[in-house]
């Protein structure tokens, strides 16, 4: 039999209910597939962070590295300031682990509503490919009053070093700044990701930004965007605006195959997409190196005011649990699941509020893990 180690973070809020129900469904999918998982469980979220003050220590992140990929709920709790675990914890372990890839399917399942009127299934089934380490999320900025000051920033990934030294002169009151970087291999490697995902598909592949706008950054962007598709001459492709890619998501979802997109507007317009896929409830995503220890999480948040009264919709992170297996080899008890899911979603007599129904988050896990035994 088949072993695999994985190491869980169910993290705060909702997220050790979510994970109980990825965990027996992965279980369950294990007996019937011939693969058994060893669960390595950490503590980490708000209330390990209140008791010791640690987020996510450095020897915490390499003994992660020995794994292949890791199960996380999600983070996030009124007791610490905004921000703090979702830095220390979440976007720490994307930048340690290099998890360059944040792959979201947008993906309307039979049995679910869509609120955008007349949409099917087959109009809403695509994935954005989020680039995950650069852009403005890493953490360059500050505040500076008027008069002469400094600013320093460093960024530090496997790839490379940047340092910013700023020599910041104003007669404002006072400013604020926060600088987006992205780099020419740090973007050649994620567009390329998205290349051979719409090639693999024979699709076509989308590429998102604000060049108009932001023409340093984006323009970049947009440069090595078609240099890569030189090598991909098989692929159609196009430019969007980012602004316009809502609009079209409202509009047209079916014209969309693969996305590709720098990591703040793919940030935005995955959670646009998880709407029109009904619900955040249902939404999974893989933080991924494919070279490297990879993360899978439901994108919705840790919604505190929901912990412990068993009732969340635990459909994203079972999914995400799927994306996990899949990115270990277990191609087919990944689609068992998702069609495990379906199955759920189109019978329509085990789901929660969000879907209109009354059943318990362990309700659903079990109705899923129970299907996947045929
Ligand atoms: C997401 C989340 C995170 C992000 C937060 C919690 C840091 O919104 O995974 O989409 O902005 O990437
Ligand atoms: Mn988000």
């Amino acid at each position: 039999m088949v072993q695999y180690k994985i190491p869980v973070i169910p993290g705060d809020g909702i997220g050790p209910e979510i994970i109980a129900e990825g965990r027996k469904v992965l279980d369950t999918a294990g007996e019937v597939y011939g693969f058994d998982i060893e669960w390595i469980e950490y503590p980490h979220g708000a209330d390990h962070y209140l008791k010791t003050g640690e987020l996510l220590s450095e020897d915490t992140l390499k003994e992660l590295s020995g794994y292949d990929a890791i199960y996380l709920g999600s983070v996030g709790d009124p007791r610490v300031p905004p921000g703090v675990l979702e830095q220390g914890i979440l976007l720490a372990a994307r930048f340690y682990f290099d998890q360059y890839i944040n792959l979201r399917p947008v993906k309307l399942l039979k049995g679910v509503e869509t609120p955008l009127k007349d949409k099917k299934s087959e109009d809403i089934d695509f994935v954005v490919v989020r680039e995950n380490t650069e852009d403005l999320y890493i953490g360059a900025g500050g505040r500076a009053l008027a008069g002469r000051s400094s600013g320093t920033a460093e960024i530090v990934r496997n790839l490379y070093q940047v340092k910013f030294d700023l020599d910041i002169e104003t007669d404002a009151d006072e400013i604020a700044y926060q600088i987006g970087l992205i780099s020419k291999r740090g973007t050649e490697r994620v567009i390329r990701y998205a290349f051979e995902l719409a090639r693999a598909q024979k699709k076509h592949l989308s590429s998102v930004d604000k060049a108009n706008v932001m023409a340093d950054i984006y323009g970049f962007w947009r440069e090595i965007f078609t240099s890569v598709a030189d090598e991909y001459p098989d692929v159609d492709t196009d430019f969007n605006f980012v602004d316009a890619i809502c609009m079209w998501f409202v509009k047209n979802p079916e014209w969309f195959d693969v996305l590709v997109t720098p990591n703040m507007f793919g940030d935005i317009i995955t959670d646009l997409g998880a709407m029109i896929q009904g619900g955040l409830g249902l939404a999974p995503g893989g933080n991924i190196n494919p070279d490297g220890v990879s993360m899978f999480e439901p994108i919705h948040g840790s919604a505190p005011k929901h912990r412990g009264e068993n009732k969340v919709n635990p459909i994203a992170t079972i999914w995400a649990g799927a994306m996990l297996i899949e990115e270990l080899g277990e191609r087919d008890a990944a689609h068992a699941i998702v069609d495990a899911i379906e199955e759920n979603l189109l019978d329509g007599r085990v789901k929660t509020y969000d879907l209109g129904g009354s059943s318990s988050t362990t309700d659903v896990g079990d109705d899923i893990a129970g299907r996947l035994h045929g």
